[in-house]
């Protein structure tokens, strides 16, 4: 079987780390390269800490790009209340030898889609300024994409506001881009994003793992529990998991159409849930909104497992 090939885009980010290591060991899933952006913390961390994660997943050479120093027009806010003062976590972790690739994010993304032998699906997970930037830089490349499956969005309520997700909320202008591209687009948001869990008791028995990926992984796990409380969620590795085991996540499909509004609902991804009554009656669509796979439910238990023994090989 051929492994379906992937890039990341993300803004490590705990979490984020979670996916990559993910990403990186599942064996269905080739790894052509991950992109850095500025989201939970500035982007010179986030390629830090991507390239330590790599480190940790005992992976070759994946390239690994730099991004979007900032949204396309408002102010940065890391998540550092979430991720700690180096998006990791606080770990004190070493740096790694890995080198950053000389290309930037958006080159980085075009180079892969063109050199691959079979259509990509790009994974963001994190603020859209890079994917934007890319489909507005190359349109011809982004149309061979099979598709974009994100993390992002909601189709209730939101956690950076009460209307808007974190990675939406913090580059509106840019996902408003992403959802009208005409890309095929999954969506990964808040509705599912909490629920698979992973508890302090399964974080100490990977941290005592002989694999060192599965090691890293409950040390970053213990980390945030300490910062939250237990169980934590797998976050932006629910997105992964949704392109390489898509029969353990329920979609509905929605029309859906970001707030880039300056008013309470900024960064909102509204999902047109009205009944097909008026979805049936033209003027009252929604204007340029795009029909999204938005995930409502899923195999909580199947998918911790997945992730479990995906990130250690002794699980
Ligand atoms: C998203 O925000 C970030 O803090 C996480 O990494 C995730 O991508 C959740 O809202
Ligand atoms: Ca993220």
């Amino acid at each position: 079987m051929t492994r379906t090939p992937v890039i990341l885009d993300v803004d490590t980010g705990i979490d984020d780390a979670y996916a990559i290591l993910f990403a990186a060991r599942h064996p269905d899933l080739n790894l052509l390269g991950v992109t850095c952006v500025d989201g939970n913390t500035n982007v010179d961390q986030v390629v830090t800490n991507t390239l330590l994660v790599l480190d940790a997943a005992g992976v070759g050479d994946v390239p690994v790009a730099r991004g979007a120093v900032r949204p396309l027009l408002g102010k940065s806010h890391y998540a550092e209340y979430v991720h700690g003062a180096d998006g990791m976590g606080d770990l004190g972790l070493p740096p790694s030898a890995r080198k950053v690739d000389g290309r930037s994010a958006v080159e980085l993304i075009r180079d892969l889609i063109e050199n691959s032998a079979t259509p990509v699906t790009l994974i963001p997970l994190a603020p859209l300024t890079n994917i934007a930037l890319f489909l507005r830089a190359f349109p011809e490349t982004a149309k061979k994409l099979k598709g974009i499956t994100l993390m992002g969005g909601s189709a209730s309520a939101g956690n950076a506001t009460p209307a808007a997700e974190f990675n939406i909320w913090h580059d509106p202008e840019a996902a408003a881009i992403v959802f009208q591209s005409g890309v095929p687009i999954t969506m990964y948001g808040l509705d599912v994003f909490m629920r698979p869990g992973i508890t302090s008791g399964e974080a100490e028995r990977l941290k005592k793992s002989s694999d060192p990926s599965g090691v890293f992984a409950g040390s970053l796990i213990a980390a945030f529990i300490e910062r939250i409380g237990s169980p934590v969620t797998i976050g932006d590795a629910g997105a992964v998991i949704a392109v390489v085991a898509p029969e353990l996540i329920t979609y509905k499909k929605f029309d859906v159409v970001v707030d880039t509004s300056s008013g309470p609902a900024r960064g909102q991804t509204i999902c047109d849930r009205r009944p097909p009554l008026e979805l049936d009656i033209e003027p009252l669509r929604l204007a340029d909104s795009a029909n999204v796979d938005v995930a409502l439910d899923l195999d909580v238990e199947a998918i911790r497992q997945l992730w479990l023994s995906t990130v250690d090989s002794n699980w």
